[in-house]
């Protein structure tokens, strides 16, 4: 056999090689076991003792060769340069459909509430989840003493200036306050942190919603008006509020906010501890202290506030017993919403 002609063979063959299929065939007819350059590697012993030699070196740089155009096409067709990649491609073959993806009940519970609070008119403002501690404490009045500022309810970050991430979504208000004169109606959603132990109700990052409102003659019973609207849309026509007096250093008077159980509407069951009432939001009349903070005018100038998590309300919406699932993203949770 010619070794010229089998490598003019060989330049003109590897030029319409353009698939993993066809690349394989090249290589079996070259170096496959009963292939070309076998069958020359078998002919030596025939040939005369001196021309086996130098036959013997051409054979060899043939079978590097053509080695060497293998591996040079199979990188070309797995990179898919030129035209090689698209040959490949069936197009009869049926497509992946894409799964659609859902929002995270959370948010889908975030945006239920904030739309309720923009139908009455309210600005939806966010805050930065690292805070000050004038922010977080002293603007709403806290006092330095107060137990919320100890670092086993608060995560300080190092470092001189005292940051810290939020532990709740009221420094939004100062930070709004201080930028902005009333009237105000703003609705807040966001992250909040606390050193909580892990546990079927306590998780160290949660969310929370707050609300306040401050205009010439704001009262109480505007806060009681706003909050039954808001308490019938999410939880349905029935149900009954209740307001608790209760005490927040940034607000006077203060009142936690029940509303009628909605596993036993009322009568009493395990979900409620025989109450037949849950508790669903912490708030109150802006105390005058943190309008002086912010530079506003006590004396002008009244309003409310009130701040809710979101997790709890989510958890009585949908009778979620655990807050650890919102967070471990287990698919068969998250494909009921
Ligand atoms: N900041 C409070 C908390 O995290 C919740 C709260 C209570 C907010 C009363 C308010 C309020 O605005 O008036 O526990």
């Amino acid at each position: 056999m010619d070794i010229d002609a089998i490598k003019t063979q060989v330049d003109f063959e590897i030029g319409s090689v353009d698939s993993v299929r066809s690349l394989e065939a090249f290589r079996l007819k070259f170096l496959g076991r009963k292939g070309i350059i076998a069958q020359l590697t078998s002919s030596i012993p025939n040939l005369h003792p001196q021309e086996r030699g130098a036959f013997g070196q051409e054979v060899n740089a043939l079978k590097n060769k053509v080695s060497s155009l293998i591996t040079e096409k199979q990188r070309s067709i797995a990179s898919g340069s030129g035209e090689s990649r698209q040959r490949t491609y069936d197009i009869g073959m049926p497509g992946i459909a894409q799964e659609l993806g859902s929002l995270h009940p959370l948010t889908q519970v975030l945006n239920e509430i904030c739309g309720i609070f923009k139908k009455m008119g309210f600005a939806v403002v966010e805050g930065p989840e690292i805070e000050s501690e004038y922010n977080n404490f002293t603007g709403l009045n806290i006092p330095l003493e107060h137990p919320s500022r100890d670092v086993f309810d608060t995560f300080y970050l190092k470092g001189k200036e005292r940051l810290l991430l939020r532990s709740h979504t009221s420094p939004v208000q100062i930070r709004v306050m201080k930028k902005q004169k009333p009237p105000l109606a703003v609705i807040v959603p966001g992250r909040v942190y606390r050193p909580d132990a892990v546990d079927a109700s306590h998780s160290f990052m949660f969310h929370q919603i707050e609300g306040f409102m401050v205009d010439r003659n704001i009262t109480f019973a505007d806060l009681k008006g706003i909050l039954e609207v808001f308490a019938k849309a999410v939880f349905g026509e029935d149900i009954k509020m209740r307001f608790r007096p209760h005490f927040f250093p940034f607000t006077e008077p203060s009142a936690e906010v029940d509303i009628s159980c909605i596993i036993c509407k009322g009568r009493g069951c395990s979900v409620c501890g025989k109450k037949g009432w849950l508790e669903i939001l912490g708030s109150g009349m802006i105390h005058p202290n943190v309008f002086k903070h912010v530079g506003y005018d006590p004396k002008k100038y009244t309003g409310f506030a009130f701040g809710m998590g979101v997790e709890r309300i989510a958890m009585l919406k949908y009778g979620i017993n655990d807050i650890r699932i919102f967070f471990e993203n287990d698919l068969r949770f998250l494909k009921q919403f």
